[in-house]
């Protein structure tokens, strides 16, 4: 395992199989103090604090693990106007947000002139990097919007499986989601992408092709978080996915991607909330914290989860505090 390990580091990638070698291991704890160490190295003690905005819980596709499919009609929809979105987004530059995520479903009422719209009005107020994480969009729009100011653009493989992929999602297929990402890093995006740990039919040889796929974009910045069963959606009754092997996972892309942005998802702390912390020591460097308005998060629900959002002044200061106590430096 050290030889191989060594191998990584000097640059070298290592095999799908070999991955799953590393990613079996009864013991991961060298793997885990290796991966900080690169963090370190490569990012400092800093964790970055971004803001999540989610604007629309509106969604054409019917992705079958995520709560906001189309065919869920238990869920009361919402759109945010554009004012009220770019709104929002400067409380969070005042709050002392540097960076913030606009995510939505797929709603196509906001076209690339409105979503562009939104990020000139963001960008003339603040100096705040934007992401975009609005589904897959046509080609023109990615460049469109790029033109407009978007710095970065999130849009998860979720699973580099083709037949597991084609399985989850009636609406699109993998080449189309990877012909997407490429595009993205094409135009000049910082490309986030990420996958889900413990979808049904999933292997470890799964997981080592989903991080090789995160290689060979390259991304940016990975999403890599456990899958949560939804109850009004078809994968209702599966279970979790497992925090370790999530954990596990982050830190060989740590090792894979020594400069990429690694966030703590959410996902991991709605099964755990110490799994949260302790992934920081495995690799992680980011974490993301919702600003939306309460009135409308409270039906943003991709998977069931309680964590429960405040005031964005107020969440911001109680999240500097958790970095701190974990030693690290937020930023
Ligand atoms: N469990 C965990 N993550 C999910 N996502 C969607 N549904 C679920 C679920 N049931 C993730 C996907 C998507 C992101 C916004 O949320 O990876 O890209």
């Amino acid at each position: 395992m050290n030889k191989l390990l060594t191998r990584i580091q000097s640059g070298i990638l290592p095999s799908q199989e070999e991955l799953v070698y590393l990613l079996s291991q009864d013991d991961f704890s060298e793997i885990y103090a290796l991966a900080d160490r690169v963090r370190f190295e490569n990012h400092g003690d800093i964790i970055n604090v971004r803001a999540i905005l989610e604007f629309s819980n509106y969604c054409k596709r019917r992705c079958r693990y995520c709560g906001l499919n189309a065919e869920n009609k238990k869920v009361f929809r919402y759109r945010m106007m554009p004012h009220e979105i770019v709104q929002v987004s400067v409380r969070a530059w005042d709050a002392g947000y540097k960076t913030i995520v606009l995510q939505s479903g797929e709603d196509s009422w906001y076209t690339a002139e409105i979503l562009g719209d939104i990020v000139k009005k963001i960008k003339a107020q603040t100096e705040m990097a934007i992401t975009l994480s609005c589904g897959e969009l046509k080609d023109e729009s990615f460049a469109y919007l790029r033109e407009c100011g978007a710095d970065r653009y999130l849009l998860k493989h979720e699973t580099a499986d083709e037949d597991i992929y084609a399985s989850l999602h009636p609406c699109g297929s993998l080449e189309e989601r990877l012909h997407a990402l490429k595009t993205i890093k094409t135009l000049g995006y910082e490309t986030g992408s990420g996958f889900m740990i413990g979808l049904p039919g999933q292997t470890l040889f799964t997981i080592a092709k989903d991080i090789l796929t995160l290689h060979s974009i390259p991304i940016d910045m990975a999403g890599i978080g456990p899958f949560i069963s939804h109850p009004d959606t078809t994968l209702g009754s599966m279970p979790n996915g497992s925090t370790e092997l999530t954990k596990r996972a982050v830190a060989l892309t740590r090792l894979l991607l020594p400069k990429a942005n690694l966030p703590a998802t959410t996902s991991l702390g709605v099964i755990n909330a110490s799994e949260k912390d302790h992934i920081f020591s495995c690799g992680a460097n980011i974490i993301m914290r919702k600003v939306t308005p309460q009135k409308y998060e409270e039906h943003y629900n991709i998977y069931p989860s309680e964590i429960k959002v405040n005031d964005i002044l107020e969440e911001r200061k109680i999240l500097e505090k958790q970095i701190k106590s974990l030693g690290r430096v937020p930023v």
